[in-house]
Order: structure tokens, then sequence, then C-alpha cells
């Protein structure tokens, strides 16, 4: 394995120093929530080895999340970043060949490139909406394909797609043998209606998600995959217990209180990141440099200054950290140019979220009055 830090996680706001930092809006999560946040404290727990799928109430939880599925297809990882490390190491090798939609989160690339696998990505288009070509993911598929790998509601763009093209990258997994992951970690975080959870469509879909983004505590590394397909789960037990053996007890507490509580917390946070939605929009609305395609889930956008080719990128995002203590998520995180940022409108608070779009805006017009 060919290891390689991801710049997303070198540049992370919690490496440069949260203190640095006025206008945080390069996370990708609401706002971190403290145990009292939850009504949760610590109990005289017996910290032995956990059951090594993840303590089963747990994992009763997440199954409830979709109809058809059980405990027994969950597997509870160290956050979504643990169980997509999980399926491409046992997915992949060298021999092997993956499609993969770009931009995307970093490890949804990186743990498949330390692999050495043949990728082929199938690049998203701001013009055309953030789309995925499905057609071009047929294209793609080669004898070899072990997997096609999604992410949706999607990070950076929070666009999602539909039922329809979920549906036909579903049965594409299934007529060429293979299989579909789509990370789903922001799943509860849709302003529509929720796509299906994929395992449950298929024993050739696996479902990634976690605790981190639409609950707001990454701090406890809970995440899960879930797969019908049982000699699948077995190799990814396997996996789990050959990096850990099971996962942290006192996490595991923390998630199940949270999942108890899931409907109440999510009828709060929903209409609130809607209407930090609302902000942005409004923002864009009015800010002629900048445009987006209008999130459907999740808590970021991926904005697009409307500059022309003599802008000095690397200046202006140095700038706005620097002058105007505005972070973002620049393009280069994705591997896209930094004509690209990440907008993430739901860790800050909403004085924060306008006070940074508001740097952003100044930077714009002094760097086009030539500042
Ligand atoms: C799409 C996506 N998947 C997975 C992760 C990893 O999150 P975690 O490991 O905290 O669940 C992230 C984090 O940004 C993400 O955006």
């Amino acid at each position: 394995m060919n290891y390689a830090r991801m710049v997303i996680e070198k540049e992370a706001p919690e490496e440069y120093g949260y203190d640095r930092i006025r206008f945080n809006l390069s996370e990708s999560s609401i706002a971190d929530q403290r145990l009292s946040d939850i009504g949760f404290s610590l109990p005289d727990a017996t910290l032995f080895y956990g059951e090594h799928r993840g303590d089963s109430e747990l994992r009763h939880l997440v199954a409830a999340q979709a109809s058809g599925l059980s405990a027994d297809q969950v597997l509870i990882t160290a956050g979504a970043a643990g169980a997509l490390f999980i399926i491409a190491t046992s997915l992949l090798s060298e021999r092997d060949h993956l499609i993969v939609v770009r931009p995307n989160y970093a490890t949804n690339i990186e743990t498949p490139r330390a692999i050495g696998c043949q990728i082929s990505y199938i690049d998203l288009d701001f013009d055309s909406g953030f789309l995925i070509d499905i057609e071009a993911v047929s294209r793609a598929l080669r004898p070899n394909t072990r997997y096609i790998s999604v992410t949706c509601p999607h990070n950076p763009t929070g666009t999602m797609m539909s039922g329809a093209d979920l549906d036909a990258l579903v049965a594409l997994a299934e007529r060429h043998g293979c299989y579909l992951l789509v990370d789903e970690t922001y799943r509860d975080l849709s302003y529509g209606a929720q796509l299906p959870v994929a395992a449950s469509l298929s024993p050739h879909a696996i479902s990634v998600s976690s605790l981190s983004k639409a609950y707001g505590i990454p701090g406890i590394r809970i995440g899960w995959l879930v797969t019908r397909d049982a000699s699948l789960y077995e190799r990814f037990l396997a996996a789990k217990e050959q990096i850990g053996i099971c996962g942290s007890v006192i996490d595991e507490l923390v998630a199940r209180r949270m999942l108890e509580h899931r409907t109440g917390f999510l009828e709060k946070v929903l209409p609130d990141m809607s209407h930090r939605r609302d902000i942005v929009q409004a923002w864009i609305d009015r800010e002629p440099l900048a445009e987006w395609v209008r999130p459907q889930g999740g808590v970021v956008g991926f904005a697009r200054l409307a500059v022309d080719s003599n802008f000095d990128l690397d200046l202006f995002h140095r700038r706005l950290l620097d002058e105007q203590g505005t972070y973002v998520g620049p393009g280069h995180w994705f591997e896209m140019s930094k004509r690209y940022f990440r907008i993430g409108y739901g860790w800050p608070t909403e004085e924060e979220l306008i006070g940074g779009l508001q740097g952003v805006s100044t930077l714009l017009r002094e760097a086009n009055a030539g500042r």
C-alpha cells in the first residue's frame, strides 16, 4: 500500500488550528455537538472488547432506517472513512478496476490509488448540474471492474442523483456482476425525499454512512457499512478484526443514544440547514462573481467564481484566510481548479456564515479593482 496524505486532511481546519480561523466555512458537517447537547452523560460502562460487528442494539437502529435490512447486514466501523477503507482494501488489488465519480470525498479515491488498481474517473461538470452520466459509467465498465463508487448526497456539490439513476446503477452492477458502492454519509440531510438505502435494493449494492455529518459527532468515529451479501460481509468483518478487532464501546454507547433520538434531532436540524442553504442562495443571487448548483442535500455546496483567467486564485485563497479570516474548501481539495470552492453552511453560526460570505465578496471587489 502506497499511502500518501490527502490534501483535504493535511489542510483540514483542525490541522490548521481552529483558533486561527474567524469564519470557518470549510467544514462538511453540522456544528459539533457536546455530550450535554444530546442529553447524555457517560455511564459507568464496562470497558470490555465489544461485539466485533458492533453493538447489536446499534446495528438494529441502523438497519431500521430501511425496510428489508437486518442488523446482521450492518458492520459498525470507525467512521464512514473506516468503512470505505475496509471496502477498498477488501475488493481491490493491482489487477482490478474501479469506476469512481469525481470530484469526491478524497478517501473514495486515495485508498484505491494507494492499492494501485486501475481507475476510471467519471467527472462531474458544473454546467451539467453535476449530474452523473450513467451512460459514461456503463461505457467505463471492464471485465475486471470490481465496483462503481458514487456519493449521494454528494460531497462537495450537495447534488443528488434521482431514484431512477440509482436504480440504473444498481442494474448495471447486477448485470455486470460487480458492486455499487454508495457513500450515503449525508443521506439524513436530504431536503426533499431521501433515496432508499442502496444496500436494501440489491445484494450488489453496498451502503456506507456515519454519524459525523448529519449529527455533528465526528469525534466518536462511528460509521457503518451495509451489505446483504453474506460472504462479502464476512470478508469485511475479517478486515475490521484485523484492523482493530472491534470498535470503542464508549463510542458505540454515544451512537446508540444519538440514533435513539434520531427523529427528534433531525426534525430540528433539517429546517435549520435548509434555512442556511437559503442564506447562501441569497448571497449567490446578489454576488455576480459567484455561482453554484443549488444543493439538494448535505451541508455543502460547490461554488464557482466567475473570474477571468488572469485572476490570481492562489492569492485570492491566501488573502481570504489571512485578511478576511474566511476558510473555505478550495477546489484543489477535490482535484479541481481553485476557481471552485466548497462552502460548508452547516457548521458555522449563521452570523459566521454571513460574515464569511461577506469576506468572499469584499475580496472579490478588491481583487477586481486591482488592489
Ligand atoms: C462523502 C464522505 N464520506 C465519508 C466521509 C468520512 O467521514 P467520517 O469518517 O467522519 O464518517 C466524509 C467526510 O467528510 C465524506 O464527506
